[in-house]
């Protein structure tokens, strides 16, 4: 069935470069209203320039969309809130934000100022939590809501000289994690996207060939299947170059000590029962790991 998003009112920050943009067209091009947010920064988030979202406002209303853009700093409230006023006041509700903008200071973590460090963190972190807040509400009192993170696999996973970038990257699925158990009774979804994409934030890390093939078109078939009606809930699709995955976190079932065996020697001597994936499951709250432990304390008695 064709996935569509006609009567949805969607704001995707960062909209006016790379994968927001694709996300912002495509959106548009299946029925959305759409907020095309962009500070119109440089890489590193130097600077601002309402250029690069005026260009893709002009571009979906030439093709027969409706758009506004607004060059709101994520990183700040009150200017998120004002974007946020606007689409209310403009078309009256919001069923999806796409938290995309995002900024890179790479250098390894001894070279790295801790000013590089909260200024990734303020705009990946402070800017997702800013716009899902502002729109929180809204989409519990229509009992509607579709949310994405911008994850990443350097946050996953690692990578050399993203220590606030992978920080900032996994703080989203810590975020996405619990908004889901909240968000639930009101129809409220969130997944996250970790991409792979040639974009201007990967300009100098690939070769040209590569990075058309890895094409921002390419994650958007992706993410649209994150926030429609029949979205799913929590999970991390990881997309690239036509490659589509999920992410998933898993734990051991270990093993269990008595009291009286409680000992860093017991645990290592068992470390590969601890370690064993045999059994791994996927816990779907916190609560869960607690109560898995503690059921085997108690049988213990
Ligand atoms: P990009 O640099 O082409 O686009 C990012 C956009 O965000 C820019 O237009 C920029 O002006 C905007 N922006 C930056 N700070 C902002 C702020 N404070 N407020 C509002 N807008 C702001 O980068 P790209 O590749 O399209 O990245 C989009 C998202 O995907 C980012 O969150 C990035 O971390 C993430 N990502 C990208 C990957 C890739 O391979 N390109 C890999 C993993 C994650």
């Amino acid at each position: 069935m064709t996935i569509s998003f006609k009567n949805k009112v969607a704001i995707i920050t960062g909209a006016g470069n790379g994968l927001g943009r694709a996300h912002a067209l495509e959106l548009a091009k299946r029925g959305a209203k759409v907020v095309v947010n962009d500070l119109g920064g440089a890489r590193d988030g130097s600077g601002h320039s309402s250029q690069a979202s005026e260009d893709v406002v002009a571009l979906i209303k030439a093709n027969g969309g409706e758009a506004i853009s607004h060059g709101a700093n994520v990183a700040n409230f009150d200017e998120v809130q004002d974007m946020v006023d606007t689409a209310i006041a403009r078309w009256g509700r919001i069923d999806v934000l796409i938290n995309n903008a995002g900024i890179l200071r790479d250098k390894s973590f001894s070279k790295m100022s801790l000013d590089d460090f909260k200024l990734v963190m303020d705009v990946h972190v402070m800017g997702s939590v800013n716009c899902t807040k502002a729109v929180w509400d809204i989409m519990k009192e229509q009992n509607y809501g579709r949310v994405v993170m911008t994850t990443s696999s350097s946050g996953m996973y690692g990578n050399f000289g993203q220590s606030n970038y992978g920080a900032a990257k996994m703080a989203l699925i810590g975020l996405m994690n619990t908004l889901v158990l909240e968000g639930a009774k009101n129809n409220i979804r969130i997944n996250a996207i970790a991409p792979t994409a040639g974009t201007r934030m990967t300009e100098d890390l690939m070769p040209e060939q590569i990075a058309q093939i890895l094409s921002p078109e390419a994650v958007t078939a992706g993410l649209l299947t994150l926030c429609d009606d029949d979205a799913p809930n929590r999970t991390i699709l990881c997309a690239g170059a036509g490659g589509y995955a999920t992410a998933n976190m898993f734990e051991t079932e270990g093993v269990f000590l008595a009291i009286d065996e409680q000992s860093p020697e017991a645990v290592r001597a068992k470390w590969l029962e601890v370690t064993n994936q045999d059994k791994q499951a996927a816990l779907d709250a916190g609560v869960k790991q607690s109560e898995k432990f503690v059921k085997k304390a108690m049988a213990a008695l």
